[in-house]
């Protein structure tokens, strides 16, 4: 297409109608100028391309297809190049079925357990977020059809989400939340990015200029197009103006016919309307340019591939007498109507039509006879006492019992928040009669979010499945009995109760404001700092065999922020069954003048090795490892000072630790005023030379009437000395210092620091 020509030859009307969808899939044409439309589809675990009988909005009314692992699965294989194959697969189906756009992946932080969506987002952790994220989009995008990565920004709740605001200080909006949009997006390149529904600080998303075009286009130098969630559009001219370039759905007509207005009556101008257009054409030639009439997709392929990243992702929390693998020579239970029916996605829009759905009791008879028991019913919450007695007796006439738990669709989907962490208690109920005959008792969770366990003291081992995708029974069985070893690593903490999370009193928030006041302290960042003994760690996962840890390197011991760090460790298998480790890379700014989390995710990689097998894993570090985002310079920011390099097999577990010393060249503004404090000024370059005259009549008040002064008196006087603005000595000093002497004291700091330090 020749987007030049075109654009000169559409007419304002035709300009404002491609800034919104023909319908709820579609982009819409000019057929006079040869412009097509395009489809776009739900993702992000799988295809959810609407069949084309369907009115549109329903849910589950798509083509067969297969259902993948969801993000908070995902998330846990640590694994670029596994996600990147998940990715590849899923652009080929787009490809394949004529699909220009794959609505994700969903990168939102999980900041409560309670997120209705949790499942389809990826970590509390932004760098882990960014990362897998991008992984995902590389991989879609490899096979030429566009991601869209959403819901940009702060879309942590579903409690009110198209009305909500998000109240958030800028330090954490761009350190936690924008943080797990910003790599994927600098990095992967997504061709699209969705606004999410809700306001942030007053501003609806769908019109936030600072989020759509300062930060997205203009920081972080995004060159795609920014699509609207499904009905977020509030005021479209403002929309357009503030960076968002397509509606979607279809507004009927209603909001193209108020962009002509608006670039009619000035309000809207011709070059942000433009913009957006271009935008639109850009991703409409991308797929002219790129659809592949020949792709074709292989169900059972893909089938196979859902299977084989199910089982690394999943997460074994304990193992105790190593209950796991199963032995198949011991009478095996299996427990629970998940085993006969998994729950292995979500609801809402990426629900997948899936093709076919393997169980864990079908998956099982490849390795032996398991015998079953179906403990509770997943229509209700309510304590079947016959199907429990049930389940006791054949755990009692069995060596093994494997219970299959987890929450229902009525307890997490999108659209609402859970109203808390708890299993359905006819789950709770049926593990507690079980685990009280069978002291070998395993519960495999699927689970979309965090769940309490009242009952984890009383069962030998725990393997969390998540959301698996439609192979989850035989991802099960491989790990249960051993053909696959664990490999996952949990991408979230899992506290003790709701109320331990950092967000607890102020989830879902009053009416339409939520305040995010616990600031960057999201997920370990919060349960660090505070020391707090919590259920499982974030990065915590065990193996069927052991690893060793050793030969931390660092390649310099001093470093500026230009340069780049390099370190090495070495990881051993010391067991005796292959398996993958996930090597974890924490930061922690020793001395900070700003409050900084105990440690920060900074790098992983996840690696296999057989018995007895080592590796060497390079990491290399940037100035952004050592930053922090300071709202005095509105960017990141790195204070010289040493750093702590800590290398882990979970957040909680760090086998090796060094420290570097990184020297900065950051500066921050700053200006000397009256109300500057003494200490501040002390904390200068030769900073005691300005202000000698005052510490002199400060010291004076040290002096006392002779008697000595006790060193708590002493420590309170030093501590007021500090916190003195300059002003306050003119009547301390009993005028001895005057008004002029502390202004002539700040016009020499200003002329000899020119404004910042
Ligand atoms: C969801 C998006 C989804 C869109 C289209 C919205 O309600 O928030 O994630 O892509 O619908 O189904």
């Amino acid at each position: 297409m020749n987007i030049k020509h075109i654009m000169s030859k559409l007419t304002l009307e035709e300009k404002a109608s491609l800034l919104s969808g023909s319908d709820f899939w579609h982009t819409k044409s000019v057929e006079r100028l040869g412009v097509p439309q395009i489809m776009v589809s739900d993702g992000p675990h799988g295809l959810r391309k609407q069949r084309v009988d369907d009115d549109g909005a329903g849910v589950n009314q798509s083509i067969e297809a297969v259902c993948f692992p969801s993000a908070c699965a995902l998330a846990c294989s640590f694994d670029r190049d596994l996600i990147f194959r998940l990715g590849q697969a899923l652009g080929n189906e787009c490809q394949a079925e004529n699909v220009g756009v794959l609505l994700g992946p969903g990168t939102n932080i999980k900041r409560s357990p309670l997120c209705g969506r949790n499942f389809e987002y990826f970590s509390e952790d932004p760098y882990l977020a960014s990362n897998i994220a991008a992984s995902h989009i590389k991989g879609v995008q490899s096979k030429k059809v566009g991601s869209s990565l959403k819901h940009f920004a702060a879309n942590n709740q579903e409690n009110r989400r198209m009305s909500v605001s998000a109240e958030i200080d800028e330090r954490t909006l761009h350190e936690i939340y924008l943080a797990a949009f910003e790599t994927a997006v600098r990095e992967a390149r997504p061709q699209t990015v969705m606004c999410s529904y809700n306001k942030i600080n007053g501003v609806y998303s769908s019109q936030n200029k600072y989020l759509l075009t300062d930060v997205l286009r203009d920081k972080w130098g995004f060159d795609g197009l920014v699509v609207s969630d499904w009905g977020a559009v509030c005021d479209r001219p403002q929309g357009v103006a503030a960076g968002l370039d397509l509606e979607m759905p279809s507004s009927h007509g209603v909001n193209d016919a108020k962009i002509v207005e608006a670039v009619k009556n000035g309000t809207l101008s011709k070059e942000d309307l433009d913009k957006a257009v271009e935008n639109v054409l850009k991703l409409v030639d991308s797929y002219v340019q790129n659809h592949d009439d020949d792709a074709v997709w292989d169900k059972n392929a893909d089938h196979a591939l859902a299977v084989d990243i199910a089982s690394q992702c999943m997460v074994l929390l304990k193992n105790d007498d190593r209950i796991l693998p199963l032995q198949k020579n011991r009478k095996i239970a299996f427990i629970g109507k998940f085993a006969e029916k998994p729950r292995y996605q979500g609801g809402g829009s990426s629900h997948i039509n899936s093709f076919k759905v393997t169980s864990a009791l079908f998956a099982a008879e490849k390795y032996t006879n398991v015998s079953y028991a179906q403990g509770y019913g997943t229509d209700d919450d309510v304590i079947d006492t016959a199907l429990i007695n049930e389940a006791v007796e054949l755990a009692k006439n069995s060596d093994t019992a494997v219970i299959f738990a987890g929450l229902t669709d009525l307890f997490e989907s999108e659209g609402f928040d859970r109203k808390h962490m708890g299993l359905p208690e006819c789950q709770n109920e049926l593990i507690r009669r079980v685990a009280a005959v069978q002291p070998d008792t395993v519960v495999v969770l699927h689970n979309g979010s965090p769940v309490e366990m009242p009952w984890i003291e009383n069962v030998k081992g725990i393997l969390e499945t998540y959301l698996g995708g439609q192979g989850v029974g035989e991802a099960v069985c491989d790990i249960l009995f051993g053909r696959i070893n664990p490999s996952g690593k949990l991408a979230e903490t899992f506290p003790k109760k709701l109320s331990d999370n950092p967000s607890f009193l102020n989830f879902p928030g009053d009416g339409d404001t939520v305040r995010y006041s616990e600031g960057i302290f999201v997920g370990y960042r919060y349960y660090d700092y505070k020391d707090m003994d919590v259920l499982f760690p974030f990065g915590h996962g065990l193996s069927y065999t052991t690893f060793s840890y050793s030969d931390l390197k660092l390649y310099a011991k001093n470093i500026t922020d230009r340069d780049s760090l390099t370190l090495s460790v070495t990881v051993r298998n010391t067991g005796h069954v292959a398996g993958r480790e996930v090597v974890q890379l924490y930061v922690r700014d020793v001395e900070s003048s700003v409050v900084r989390p105990v440690k920060e995710l900074k790098g992983f990689e996840k690696i296999e090795l057989a018995p007895g097998e080592s590796k060497v894993i390079v990491f290399t570090l940037d100035k952004r490892a050592f930053s922090f985002y300071n709202d005095k310079t509105h960017d990141w920011f790195v204070e010289s000072g040493d750093f702590e390099i800590m290398i882990g097999s979970s957040s909680r577990d760090i086998k090796l630790s060094s420290s570097i010393h990184v020297e900065s060249s950051d500066k921050v503004p700053f200006v000397c005023t009256p109300d500057t404090t003494m200490g501040d000024i002390m904390k200068l370059k030769n900073g005691v030379k300005y202000i000698e005259k005052l510490v002199g009549e400060f010291s004076k008040n040290l002096e006392g009437d002779g008697a000595e002064l006790g060193e708590a008196t002493r420590l309170m006087m030093e501590a007021q000395m500090r916190d003195n603005p300059l002003h306050v000595m003119v009547s301390f000093s009993d005028e001895k210092i005057t008004h002029e002497e502390i202004a002539e004291i700040c016009d020499k700091v200003n002329a000899d620091f020119k404004g910042q330090i």
